[in-house]
């Protein structure tokens, strides 16, 4: 059967995650060596994670240390995936300068961090003959949820950010993968019913292997979509035709 030129064939292909040590990250690292990548650059901060395979090149990548994203950009010779992965989230503080160095600093993480390693990593992308970019944001990207106010403002930034990647490089595939609570240390202690991080990983991998620009990779992430799925990809393509002449 002929290959759909929509659909994304991870197969001798080159990824890198960043936050591939624990969680989220962890699991898509997992998931993709399902596919026979050539090779994951599995990014960490500070310790790699439990888990190897001959494809894995375990990265020493702290997206917020300029030294460290020159490093791991002059590493990787080759690259057809970036996965824009680490994240935080910092409970909304009740002293407003706490609060205002705490949004400082999920912004850096969730926004300026993920632009300037994309930035870094682009002629290398431009290099490949099915370049993608996957920014790992969260269905809070769409509406503030109490108590963590600061953290859905560096998200809703970064679901902008995609929009903007994908007006800016209509070469690159720009996806934005929107989950719900998903069992990770971020939600340690939650009561919310919780994603498999396995499940949504794998959700993640085959809307990727599709050819979709927007994941939502699980029942609570769906039903977000169904609210503004149709309605933000609809804005979007209007736009996209605006002061176009
Ligand atoms: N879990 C959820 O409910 C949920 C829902 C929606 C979206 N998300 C998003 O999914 C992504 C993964 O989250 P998770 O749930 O897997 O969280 P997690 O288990 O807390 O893992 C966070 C990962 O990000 C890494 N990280 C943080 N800051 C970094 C930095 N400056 N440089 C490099 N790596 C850094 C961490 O590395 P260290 O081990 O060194 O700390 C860790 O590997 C995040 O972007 C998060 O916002 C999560």
């Amino acid at each position: 059967m002929p290959r759909s030129p929509h659909q994304f064939d991870l197969e001798d292909r080159s990824i890198l995650i960043t936050g591939a040590n624990r969680g989220l990250g962890a699991a898509l690292c997992k998931t993709i060596l399902q596919y026979s990548p050539k090779i994951i650059h599995a990014g960490y901060r500070s310790t790699p994670g439990n888990f190897e395979d001959p494809r894995i090149r375990w990265c020493q990548l702290d997206i917020q240390d300029a030294a460290s994203v020159a490093n791991a950009a002059a590493s990787v010779d080759e690259l057809d995936v970036l996965i824009n992965n680490a994240g935080i989230l910092i409970p909304t503080a009740a002293d407003p300068v706490q609060e205002m160095a705490n949004l400082d600093a999920m912004m850096d993480r969730h926004l300026h961090s993920p632009l300037k390693l994309f930035d870094a990593l682009l002629p290398t992308l431009q290099a490949s003959s099915q370049a993608m970019v996957v920014n790992i944001i969260s269905m809070a990207a769409f509406a503030s949820v109490p108590g963590c106010e600061g953290y859905c403002t560096s998200k809703a930034a970064l679901h902008a950010a995609t929009q903007g990647l994908r007006l800016k490089h209509p070469g690159i595939q720009c996806v934005g993968v929107y989950p719900g609570p998903t069992a990770t240390d971020m939600t340690a202690g939650s009561t919310a019913p919780l994603a498999d991080a396995m499940e949504s990983a794998a959700n993640i991998v085959s809307g990727m292997r599709q050819g979709k620009t927007s994941i939502f990779p699980d029942e609570a992430a769906l039903a977000v979509e169904s609210v503004v799925g149709d309605g933000v990809a609809t804005l979007e393509q209007q736009f996209a035709t605006l002061l176009s002449d």
